[in-house]
Order: structure tokens, then sequence, then C-alpha cells
């Protein structure tokens, strides 16, 4: 088993980046990932778990919307910052859990939803495989997962151009969103993948894709079904 902390990215376990996470990745809103949940029958009696949660954007409002939530994260910073939100917003039914793609266990009935933005990007390919295998496991079938994340949807070919175009709308202060440093970070470190690996791992692990909707040529989301 690999050490799933080695590969969370060392800002994530920094307080002080922690601290000004938001504001530098910016507000996105929830609504049309908590809809593609709806969409697809969950309620308010649904579980619903989000892996990677971070300071759990996705997570807090999910538990105004669906019956039971639980946020994940391999990070004691990120869990900390989102425990003490979760209790000055009065929110009863968030649970945070520490752990990891690969060492979330799931208690209780099968999920019936997972969520998982911009995370699973942080482990290899061999992991990212088993990790979507894992997350299979521990939904119902019918259950949906809507992954979204950094995914290169290109041909290597394409690399150099498509690489180029990113980096001119990097921000130009780090405080205040990606900078030109931490895109190449990105690219040199962690594990984005091309779209046309991640496609077949996700029908390996036994998942229907039902919508792929992507933003330009790196930025990717999902709706699953586990069948
Ligand atoms: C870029 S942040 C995204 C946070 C959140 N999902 C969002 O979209 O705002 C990536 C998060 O994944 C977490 N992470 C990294 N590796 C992980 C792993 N193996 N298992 C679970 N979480 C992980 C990090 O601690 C961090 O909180």
């Amino acid at each position: 088993m690999i050490d799933e902390l080695a590969y969370a990215g060392p800002e994530h376990l920094d307080a002080a980046f922690v601290a000004g996470f938001d504001r530098k990745q910016g507000y996105p809103d929830p609504a049309g990932d908590l809809d593609a949940f709806t969409a697809q029958g969950l309620g308010a009696d649904s579980s619903v778990v989000d892996l990677g949660t971070g300071t759990g954007q996705f997570a807090l409002a999910a538990a105004r919307r669906f019956g039971q939530v639980t946020a994940v994260d391999v990070s004691p910073a990120m869990l900390a910052l989102l425990r003490e939100r979760a209790a000055g917003q009065g929110l009863k039914n968030l649970d945070c859990v520490r752990a990891g793609f690969l060492s979330y266990q799931h208690a209780g009935p099968p999920a019936d939803g997972v969520y998982t933005r911009h995370a699973l990007h942080q482990l290899p390919d061999f992991w990212k495989a088993l990790a979507l295998d894992r997350i299979a496991r521990m939904l119902r079938p019918g259950g949906v997962l809507r992954l979204r994340d950094l995914i290169y949807d290109f041909r290597p070919a394409e690399t150099e151009d498509v690489f180029r175009e990113w980096f001119r709308y990097a921000a130009a202060d780090p405080a205040e969103g990606y900078t030109g440093e931490d895109y190449a970070e990105h690219i040199r470190t962690e594990f984005s993948t091309f779209r046309w690996l991640l496609e077949p791992m996700l029908a390996a692990a036994g998942f229907e894709i039902v919508a792929a909707e992507f933003e330009g040529r790196l930025y990717g989301a999902y709706t699953c079904i586990r069948t």
C-alpha cells in the first residue's frame, strides 16, 4: 500500500495553505453537481460520500440537500477546518472522516452517491483504477458517481500546444488563483491522466458513463452509474 499522505500534495497538509485555499481556488457553484445527483433520483433520504473533500465546499452544500453526507479527506488540516465550519453551521448530518481513497472503510448500507472533485489526480493511474473499484464497491447498484477533475482531453502530440494555451490563463498572484508555477508543478508532480485512459478505468470498475462534460481540454466532469 502506498502512503496516501505522501501523495496528497504537501500544500494540502499545510494549515496556512488550507486557510487560504478557498480564496485561491475560488468558490465553484456546487449547484450543478448537486443537481446531477438529484437528476438520478437522490434526495432527502440519500447518503453521499465526498472523497477528497478539502474545505468541504461541496459537502456543506450537499448536507443541506441530502440525508447523510460523509466528508472524507486524508489531510488533517483540511478536515480540522471543515469540522469547524460544519459545527458553525449546525449541520448534524455531516460526518468528517480522515481517510483516503484507498483506506476509507464505508460503514453501514452502501452509499447512494459518491462525489469527488479535483482529488483523484493525486493518485498514479494504477492506484486510481483501484480507487475507482473501491468507490464502485461502496455504492449500491444504480448508485451515482459524480467525478470532476483535471483530465487531459487531447492526444500526446498536442500536449505542448494545449499546455501553452492553459498557461496564458494562469493567475499572477498565488493568493488569488493558480499561477503558471502551480500549473507546472501539477504537470510535473501530480497524476492527471488522459481522458482516453480514464474512461476505460471507469468501465473496468463497473461504471456506465451517462454524462461527460468537458470545459476546454483540461477540466472534465462525469456522471456515472454503478452497474
Ligand atoms: C485540490 S483539493 C480539492 C478539494 C475539494 N474537493 C474541492 O474541490 O474544493 C484536493 C484534496 O484532496 C485531498 N487528497 C489528496 N490525496 C488524497 C487521497 N489519497 N485520499 C483522499 N483525499 C486526498 C487533499 O488533502 C485535498 O483536500
